[in-house]
C-alpha cells in the first residue's frame, strides 16, 4: 500500500484535509468531501431521501455525464479541478468533447444486426470493444484503491489499461490486480527523463511485470500551464507516493506538482535519441502518445514505432491545439495502415467511439471518465462507466446497421458545413 485511506468518505482524514487546506482549498470544500454524495443537499439527495426503496445505481447513472456530475459533487474542489481542468483558457479541453457533435451518424437500414461483434484485437488478444483506459496519474485521490480498482474493472469488462508514471501504486501491483480477475494487458506510460538510469528501471520493471507496450508521452517537453494548480497551490494529499518515480509522500509534499515534474522530465527529448534508446532496452511495443499531425505520424513510422495515440493530453498541455477528433482523419490517412492509430480526448459516449472509428481510429481511450467512476464507487464505478460505453457503442452499431467493426467506415458519417446541408466525408 502506498497511500492512506482517501476515499470520498475518508478524505476528511486529518492528513488529507490538512494537505488540501495547505493546498489552498476552502473549509467548505473540505466539508463537501466529508459527506457521501447522497447526504449533500442536492436535488438528487433530496429526491433520494423521500424514496422508500432507493433506485439501484444503474437507474441513477445512465451516462458518463451523470457520473461526472456526481464526481464533481463528491471530490474536494482542488482535486476536482486538478482532474477536470485543462491548460490556461480551457479551449482544447472543451473542444475535445464538443467537436464530436459536428459529426452525424448516417445509418444503413434493413440489415441483420442480430449477431453483433464489437471486438477488436490488441497485443494479439481480444478487447470486448474498441476502448482502452488512458494513463492518468494520482488515481488514489479519487478512491483509495486507485489504479488497482481501475485495473480490476478493465479486466472485468475486457479492455486494456495504460499505467501512468504518476500511478499511486506500483506497476507490479496494478498488473497483478487486473490479472487476478480476468484477462487484461497493460501499457506503461513513460516520460523522457533526465535520469536515464531511473527511466531504464521503470522500463525493466514494466516489462518484467508483463506490460506489452511503452506509451511514450511526446507532448510534454515541459508541463502545460494549469491555472487551477497555481491558484489552489495544488499538492496531492499526504500519504500518496509515486512508486514508479521513486517519490515518497514526503518528497511530494516538499514541492509543487509543477516543480516536481520539471525536476525529472527532460525537455531535450527528440526522435533521434529517444526511440533508438528505447528500442535497445525493451522488447515491448513502442507507441507515441500525443501526436496531432500527419507529419508526426510519418516520423513514428520512420522510427519504427508500433502505434500512435492521437492525443492532446486531454487539453492539459498546449491549449488551443485542435480537438483530437478533428485531426484524426488526416492522421489515419497518413498512416495508410503502416502503424496503428488510436485516439483519446473527449470521448464520452458510445456514439463518440463509433464516430472516431469512422474517422479512421482503430480504438479510443478515455481518461477523466475513469476518475469519475473511481470517485463514484471505486472499482464498481469504473466498471459501470466502461459498461455504459460498451452498451452505448453496441446499440449505436446496431442502429447504424453495422454488424462488425469492419462495417464502420467514413460513409457512416456526415459533417455539418457552414455552407449547406450535411456533407459526406
Ligand atoms: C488527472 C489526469 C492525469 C493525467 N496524467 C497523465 C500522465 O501521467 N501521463 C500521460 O501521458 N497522460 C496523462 N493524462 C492524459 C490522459 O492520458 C489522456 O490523454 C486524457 O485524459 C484523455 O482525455 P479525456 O480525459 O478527455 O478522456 C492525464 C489526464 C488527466 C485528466
Amino acid at each position: 500500500m502506498h497511500c492512506t485511506d482517501l476515499t470520498s468518505s475518508n478524505l476528511s482524514s486529518e492528513g488529507a484535509a490538512s494537505s488540501l487546506m495547505k493546498a489552498g482549498s476552502s473549509k467548505a470544500n473540505i466539508a463537501r468531501s466529508e459527506n457521501s454524495v447522497y447526504q449533500v443537499g442536492t436535488p438528487l439527495a433530496r429526491a433520494r431521501a423521500t424514496m422508500a426503496d432507493p433506485s439501484p445505481p444503474s437507474r441513477e447513472i445512465l451516462s458518463l455525464s451523470d457520473l461526472e456530475t456526481i464526481a464533481s459533487r463528491k471530490l474536494p474542489r482542488p482535486v476536482w479541478e486538478f482532474f477536470s481542468s485543462g491548460a490556461t483558457t480551457q479551449v482544447t479541453v472543451k473542444e475535445n468533447s464538443s467537436a464530436f457533435s459536428k459529426y452525424r451518424i448516417i445509418p444503413r437500414v434493413l440489415r441483420d444486426v442480430s449477431a453483433l461483434d464489437t471486438t477488436i484485437s490488441m497485443f494479439g488478444e481480444k478487447l470486448s470493444f474498441p476502448l482502452c483506459v488512458s494513463p492518468a496519474g494520482i488515481q488514489a485521490m479519487a478512491h483509495r484503491d486507485g489504479e488497482l480498482a481501475t485495473s480490476r474493472a478493465c479486466a472485468r469488462v475486457g479492455v486494456n489499461m495504460g499505467v501512468s508514471s504518476y500511478a499511486t501504486y506500483s506497476v507490479e501491483e496494478i498488473v497483478a490486480a487486473g490479472r487476478s480477475v480476468g484477462s487484461i494487458n497493460h501499457a506503461i506510460q513513460l516520460y523522457s527523463m533526465n535520469d536515464r538510469l531511473k527511466e531504464e528501471a521503470i522500463i525493466q520493471r514494466a516489462e518484467n511485470a508483463g506490460c506489452k507496450a511503452i506509451l511514450l508521452t511526446a507532448d510534454s517537453p515541459v508541463l502545460g500551464v494549469r491555472w487551477n494548480e497555481t491558484r489552489n497551490g495544488f499538492i496531492p494529499p499526504v500519504g500518496l507516493g509515486y512508486p514508479m518515480l521513486d517519490r515518497t509522500s514526503d518528497d511530494i509534499q516538499a514541492q509543487s506538482h509543477g516543480d516536481g515534474f520539471a525536476a525529472f522530465n527532460s525537455s531535450s527529448h527528440c526522435w533521434e535519441t529517444e526511440i533508438p534508446w528505447l528500442r535497445e532496452r525493451t522488447r515491448m511495443e513502442i507507441w507515441i502518445k500525443g501526436v496531432l499531425c500527419p507529419e508526426d505520424v510519418e516520423m513514428a513510422i520512420e522510427y519504427g514505432c508500433d502505434g500512435v495515440i492521437v492525443s492532446n493530453h486531454g487539453g492539459r498541455q498546449l491549449d488551443e491545439t485542435p480537438a483530437t477528433v478533428d485531426v484524426l482523419a488526416a492522421c489515419a490517412a497518413a498512416a495508410k495502415g503502416r502503424i496503428r492509430v488510436h485516439v483519446d480526448g473527449g470521448v464520452r459516449s458510445g456514439n463518440d467511439i463509433f464516430k472516431a472509428l469512422a474517422l479512421g481510429a482503430e480504438c479510443c481511450w478515455v481518461g477523466r471518465p475513469v476518475l469519475w467512476g473511481l470517485a463514484y464507487d471505486g472499482e464498481r464505478g469504473v466498471q459501470l462507466m466502461l459498461e455504459i460505453l460498451k452498451g452505448e457503442f453496441a446499440r449505436c452499431m446496431q442502429l447504424a446497421g453495422c454488424r462488425s467493426i469492419s462495417d464502420i467506415s467514413p460513409s457512416s458519417l456526415g459533417i455539418f458545413r457552414a455552407d449547406g446541408p450535411l456533407a459526406r466525408l
